[in-house]
């Protein structure tokens, strides 16, 4: 296998591995553990991607998110990324399935506001737009690593709220039904998830982060702010463009990630896997203090 850094200081492709060598092999799998754990964003490409195999990868990392899909109710692994109704036909721009892609167009890491939120995410292409539709990265590290020690400190003892209502609301105030609210209430993680296979910590904001723990409102958005500011400069991100075969992994605990738009009238179909963090990813690092009583 081959590691191949994509330029931006982060991201590398990875050469001379597929998808079935990683569900099949230990050694294949900790060769490419080892890489994300290092470089946060990893592209394969001509990979023969179907959802099976894409879920034995995505196995190896950790436990699977279930998720719920349509009126059918039943639970799977996939999330799918679509803009076509049941018939086949590209939805117009105001439907539910085209607004959530424009929430995934805000930047955002996967999963902040669920009780187990997303260690890593795997997204094949498989219906690719004749232009744009492009996924653009950033790494919340190295975004971490440039503040001055001060603030980094101060971060590292901060607790932030993430809530999946707020970066729908930025979208539409109903995006989120109101059985998502319920099953989705916010949550609470430190604003630095260190990384214990390296010690080195990201910054842990997203769309979806509304609120600093004893911080004033308007004064933790002012600082959210700065910092998504601060970490999406374009020069900074890493943008990718799809072709047939692609597979992207990101550690959701290191980067950030926003989908780019293209032409309403152009189909886009998309399938992610999601693999939960675990207390071996550093998650109970992550975990508020109890709550003071309220007075
Ligand atoms: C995702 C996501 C953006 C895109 O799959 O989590 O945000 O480009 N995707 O589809
Ligand atoms: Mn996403």
């Amino acid at each position: 296998m081959n590691v191949v850094p994509l330029g931006p200081g982060f991201g590398a492709e990875l050469r001379g591995v597929t998808l079935r060598d990683v569900a099949a092999d230990e050694s294949a799998y900790k060769e490419v553990r080892a890489a994300f754990e290092e470089h946060s964003v990893l592209v394969l490409r001509n990979q023969d991607v179907t959802d099976e195999v894409q879920i034995a990868f995505s196995r190896r990392f950790g436990p699977l998110e279930v998720t719920k899909v349509g009126s059918e109710g039943f639970g799977t692994n996939l999330v799918i990324l679509k803009t076509l109704d049941d018939n086949g036909n590209v939805v117009p721009e105001d439907h539910r399935l085209a607004l959530r892609n424009k929430a995934n167009q805000l930047w955002h890491t996967d999963s902040p506001f669920k009780r187990q939120p997303a260690l890593a995410s795997v997204l094949s292409s498989r219906i690719i737009p004749g232009r744009g539709g492009e996924t653009e990265f950033v790494s919340t590290r190295l975004a971490f690593e440039r503040l001055d020690p001060a603030l980094r400190e101060r971060l590292e003892n901060s607790f932030a709220w993430h809530d999946y209502a707020y970066s729908r609301g930025k979208i539409a105030a109903d995006l989120a039904s109101p059985e998502e609210r319920a099953a989705l209430p916010p949550q609470c993680w430190r604003l630095v998830w260190k990384n214990p296979a390296n010690g080195r910590g990201a910054l842990y904001i997203a769309s979806h982060t509304c609120g600093i723990e004893g911080m004033e409102v308007n004064e933790a958005r002012r600082l959210l702010g700065e910092l998504m500011q601060a970490a999406t400069a374009p020069e900074r991100s890493y943008v990718h463009a799809w072709h047939k075969g692609d597979v992207v992994m990101w550690d959701n605990r290191a980067t950030m990630h926003r989908g780019r738009p293209w032409p309403a009238n152009e189909p886009r179909y998309m399938v992610r896997t999601t693999i939960s963090a675990t207390a071996a990813d550093g998650l109970e690092t992550m975990r508020a203090p109890p709550r003071q009583a309220a007075e």
